[in-house]
């Protein structure tokens, strides 16, 4: 099984050792699209371990089997990933505070009985985690693996939209999913993921009111806090694998002219900065229990769909207009169908809205 991606994966730079004889098939890969360097989750481990002290660069050297040279290379990346690293080569190293990365190291322990238990695998930076997801996926990666990235450089929306993503600012991550469900009952796994995603935020970060926008998109006050891009390879009647692509804005302090009036983050609405190793935590733990009921509980549909209708403003009674349509779609919102389609009153009766951006009227 040729599995590009997986599964010792944490490299940035093709330079000193590799983990896994597997990872030298990572050569079509571009340079910063490799997995991050096993060493570094590595390094920070030991920075936590020993937060109170100075860690000679040699005894870090020696503890993640590398050389001086190595240990400083990684710590400047450390550093231009926002981590607080006091020191230099001649005094040693010590952490300033905890850092908020998305390593495994650091997130593993946090999803400890998930499905994604033991299956993260994070980049620096990366063009997009859904694509890297999907190409893992069509190789055999695992239900439940996890790609996460401090930054995308080619982050994809729905339609032909782009997803800003900021280094270290957001959390972007896709996971694959092998539902044994038949590719028309998908929509509601992409709308359980909205739910995930409602949910925790309003435990990280209860002073937020969060709304749901049918299909996927989730709002604080109107404005776009996480989009949700979920990709399919299936079969008439069977579901081969579905990515999860979540993009949630944590800690941007201002996005870019063309989206700021349609977009917003955690700490753009809170005044404060959140820690996205626990939004990413609280959102995995959250999906898990959704995906879970939705594939072990018969009939589990009804209920997700009845939450998303009770927790979204968009559901019902909206006035609405579907952008793009052809001929253009307006009238009141009606709840969902029973696959997850959004109905709406238009003046020539009930219609099902299969796809497109739902806009207020
Ligand atoms: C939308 O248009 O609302 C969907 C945005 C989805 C963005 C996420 S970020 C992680 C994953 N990787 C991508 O390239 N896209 C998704």
């Amino acid at each position: 099984m040729i599995f590009p991606f997986l599964p010792h994966n944490h490299r940035i730079k093709k330079t000193g050792k590799t983990r896994s004889t597997r990872l030298s098939r990572t050569k079509s890969a571009a340079p910063h699209e490799q997995p991050t360097d096993v060493r570094l989750g590595r390094l920070v481990r030991l920075l936590m371990e020993h937060a109170t002290v100075v860690v000679s660069g040699t005894k870090i050297a020696q503890e993640i089997s590398s050389n001086r040279t190595e240990v400083w290379r990684l710590i400047q990346q450390l550093r231009g990933l926002g981590v607080d690293v006091a020191g230099h080569p001649a005094t040693g190293y010590q952490l300033k505070s905890v850092p908020d990365l998305l390593l495994p190291e650091i997130l593993g322990p946090l999803v400890r009985g998930t499905i994604f238990d033991n299956q993260l695998h994070h980049f620096y930076k990366i063009g997009s985690t859904n694509t890297a997801a999907m190409a893992a996926a069509a190789e055999g990666a695992p239900e439940g693996s996890v790609f996460l990235a401090e930054e995308q450089t080619a982050g994809r929306g729905r339609g032909s939209n782009s997803w800003e993503s900021e280094r270290s600012a957001g959390v972007y991550c896709s996971v694959v999913l092998r539902p044994a469900l038949p590719p028309s009952d998908v929509l509601v796994i992409t709308l359980a993921a909205g739910l995930a995603v409602r949910a925790a935020l309003v435990q990280v970060e209860p002073r937020v009111t969060v709304d749901l926008k049918w299909p996927n998109d989730v709002l604080i006050k109107g404005k776009k806090v996480c989009g949700i891009l979920a990709e399919m390879h299936a079969e008439v009647m069977r579901v081969r694998h579905i990515v999860v692509g979540i993009g949630l804005n944590v800690n941007q302090k201002s996005f870019p002219k063309e989206i700021e009036n349609e977009a917003t983050s955690l700490r753009m609405e809170t005044g404060s900065e959140c820690s996205r190793v626990e939004v990413a935590a609280a959102l995995l733990k959250s999906l898990d229990g959704e995906y879970r009921a939705l594939v072990e509980q018969p009939d589990a549909q009804k209920p997700i769909l009845r939450r998303f209708a009770e927790q979204s403003s968009w559901a019902r009674g909206k006035k609405v207009y579907i952008e793009d349509s052809a001929p253009r779609i307006e009238g009141t919102t009606e709840g969902l169908d029973a696959q997850g389609f959004l109905q709406v009153r238009t003046a020539q009766g009930l219609q099902r809205i299969l796809s497109g951006t739902v806009r207020a009227k």
